[in-house]
């Protein structure tokens, strides 16, 4: 079998050796193995047992980014932090495409009354010999027009973050929430991270590129979805952190795509369709 379920996570298997794995918690991608290495970053010390986010991966952050004064939901929304519904194989030849929902009636009372809306989220990914797809489809089934965010939360593995790059955000302004929230412009080619970063950069090229620093680069590929997070905790909040390791935040690096700057409005009966493909080059 291409797919199949073994303790709440799925495994998908291409005939070429790629692997992934998605936890049903989420329906977090936990693993993306292409050439026998494994490209995405969990810490040892995520919880795995549904009593929090996994820390790591590529959590779905929906339907809110960071937290917002009027909304009270957790940080980041409730999709990352629910149990998706899973649709099943949808294409198992050159690729392996399996499915996985999320809907309203799923979700505690809490956090229905905190974001009352009605929605049908379903979360696609599919495996290549080299590359890795995820995308959202969100239906809104209220007769009112609802705003939401969503980012790809995504966490790539790297053996030293001070030799990673990002390439492509250069011009791009950016928030920068470290630096209390000042506005700014990019100027460098490449970014590079030697402290806390932690920058929201906005209307960016949908291709972007990370170099992991050992010679080999994944292409970031964006499908409706304006904005471009790139996150690494450093040495301070990494120890504050109870599921992440102190020494963790050189092995990782977030460049996180998503439509977070601005809301995105989706009227009612209406569908929307965003993702990102992942690459190894
Ligand atoms: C990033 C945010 O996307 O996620 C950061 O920009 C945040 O501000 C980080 O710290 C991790 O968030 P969380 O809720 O998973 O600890």
């Amino acid at each position: 079998m291409p797919a199949h379920e073994s303790n709440k996570v799925i495994i998908l298997e291409h005939p070429s050796g790629s692997k992934a794995e998605v936890a049903l918690f989420g329906a977090t991608v936990t693993s993306w193995v292409v050439d026998e290495i494994e490209r995405i970053f969990v810490s040892k010390e995520a919880k795995r047992d549904g009593s929090k986010a996994i820390r790591g991966g590529i959590p779905i952050c929906f339907p809110i980014f960071g937290a917002k004064e009027k909304i009270a939901l957790p940080q980041h929304g409730f999709a990352r932090n629910n149990y998706w519904e899973y649709l099943g194989i949808v294409n198992d030849n050159d690729e392996v495409t399996v499915r996985f929902g999320l809907k309203d009636t799923q979700i505690p009372q809490e956090a229905r009354n905190a974001w009352p809306h009605s929605f049908r989220l379903t979360y696609t990914v599919s495996l290549t010999e080299k590359s890795l797809k995820t995308v959202c489809h969100l239906k809104n089934e209220d007769e009112d027009t609802f705003e939401f965010n969503t980012l790809l939360h995504t966490y790539f593995r790297v053996k030293d973050v001070t030799q990673s790059q990002v390439q492509g955000l250069t011009n791009c302004e950016y928030i920068d929430k470290v630096n209390a929230s000042a506005k700014l412009i990019e100027e460098n080619e490449k970014v590079i991270i030697d402290g806390e970063v932690d920058r929201v950069y906005k209307k960016v090229q949908d291709k972007i590129l990370l170099e992991i620093g050992d010679g080999s680069s994944i292409q970031i590929e964006k499908n409706n979805l304006k904005d471009t997070v790139v996150w690494n905790p450093w040495i301070e909040k990494a120890q504050a952190m109870g599921d992440f390791g102190n020494e963790e935040y050189k092995n990782m690096i977030c460049v996180e795509a998503g439509s977070v700057a601005d809301w995105v409005v989706l009227a009612g009966g209406q569908t929307w369709t965003a993702g990102q493909t992942l690459t190894v080059v």
